[in-house]
């Protein structure tokens, strides 16, 4: 059952819509992340589920609760919504447990111990006289994440609350983050447009576009059966080739390859993931040259250009673990089931296109 829930939702600025009938559904106590590229709408949606700006149509409910709608809405204090703004959260004159307890209210009984309980929550126990100058980002950050919990939000929505810091804390500030929120059983919205972010952290993932939620579902559902060619592209690395359907089996200028899922016969083009593309020796798969690979420490990114039967050459990506030295030799062998996608009016098909469709 969902407890947070967004129907229809459109906001225009100025007569430019900005959302577009945005449907959101996240489950009670999960982490959905919102991913979509700059400018598709993002912040607005958080604001309007907040309550800072007023939706034009659509609704927001939250549990039975409709906190937007026609001729509704409710006060953003009066929500039980919080929300983490990006960056420069904290009150720089304040200390730690001055900037959690802001949260409280003042009435609050035992509001020194609520502090340390929250404080704990985000694994900074002990750090309440420090000022927010003496914290990490990472640190900072998690401290406006105990902020926004302190009033017991049922909601809390984050706008892409890492982005400020460097790659090697934001691995581990974000698995702190999910843990206290999990632990704090709030339901969160973690706004996003890093992809690795949304797929790591979330429990559910709503890709964004232009003002829409265009796809909605577990990390591995947006990963494995993206919707259409664009959320295969953003979400994840992906090879695109020419494909041809024919009776549920997909015909590429790399071979025959088995469909995920179902569709009709048609011209159009298939999705790999780069960890479908398996290195063999030379004689055992179709030959392959090594154009370039760019390293990433735990694995590299192999750039591959496939001869393929009729001498099409094929830009290929794999994923490998060893050192491949430019212009190897390689074998290459596809493995697993692709998507597939038909071709749209203003697709521009690449090479190899007419080869497929006549296979
Ligand atoms: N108050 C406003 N008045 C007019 N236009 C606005 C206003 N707020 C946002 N917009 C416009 O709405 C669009 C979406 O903005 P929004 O901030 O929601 O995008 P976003 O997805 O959060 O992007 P980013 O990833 O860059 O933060 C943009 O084109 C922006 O210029
Ligand atoms: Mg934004």
């Amino acid at each position: 059952m969902s407890l947070l829930e967004v129907r229809g939702v459109t906001k225009a600025f100025d007569r430019t819509p900005v959302l577009q009938g945005v449907d959101l559904d996240v489950p009670s106590g999960a982490l959905a992340a919102v991913l979509g590229p700059s400018g598709c709408g993002k912040t607005t949606l958080l604001r309007v589920i907040a309550g800072f700006e007023r939706a034009s149509g659509g609704t927001v409910t939250v549990g039975d609760r409709l906190l937007a709608g026609p001729g509704r809405h409710v006060a953003p204090e009066r929500r039980r919504v919080a929300v983490v703004p990006q960056e420069g959260a904290l009150f720089p004159h304040l200390s730690v447990a001055g900037n959690v307890a802001y949260g409280l209210p003042r009435s609050a009984p035992r509001r020194d111990r609520r502090v340390a309980e929250l404080l704990e929550l985000v694994g900074l126990q002990g750090y309440e006289q420090r000022m927010p100058a003496e914290l990490s980002g990472g640190q900072q950050q998690r401290v406006a994440l105990a902020r926004a919990l302190a009033p017991d939000p049922v909601v809390i929505l984050l706008d892409e609350p890492f982005s400020a810091l460097d790659a090697g804390l934001r691995a581990s500030v974000r698995a702190d983050v999910r843990s206290a929120l999990h632990a704090s059983g709030a339901t969160a919205v973690l706004v996003t447009h890093d992809q690795e972010e949304a797929l790591s952290t979330a429990d559910v993932v709503a890709v964004m576009r232009d003002g829409r939620v265009v796809q909605a579902g577990t990390p591995q559902e947006i990963y494995r059966t993206p919707h259409d060619i664009d959320v295969a592209r953003f979400v994840g690395e992906a090879v695109i080739i020419p494909a041809t359907v024919r009776d549920g089996v997909v015909w590429t200028t790399l071979g025959a390859l088995p469909l995920a899922g179902a569709a009709a016969d048609g011209v159009g083009m298939a999705v790999l993931r780069p960890e479908q593309v398996i290195l063999v020796p030379e004689a055992d798969g179709l030959p392959a040259r090594v154009l370039d690979t760019v390293f990433y420490g735990h694995d590299a990114n192999v750039m591959l250009e496939v001869r393929c039967p009729g001498d099409v050459l094929m830009p290929v990506m794999c994923r490998t673990q060893g050192d491949l030295p430019r212009s190897e030799s390689v074998g290459v062998r596809i493995v697993g089931p692709v998507t597939w996608f038909p071709k749209r009016p203003y697709d521009v098909m690449p090479a190899g296109a007419q080869d497929a469709a006549s296979a």
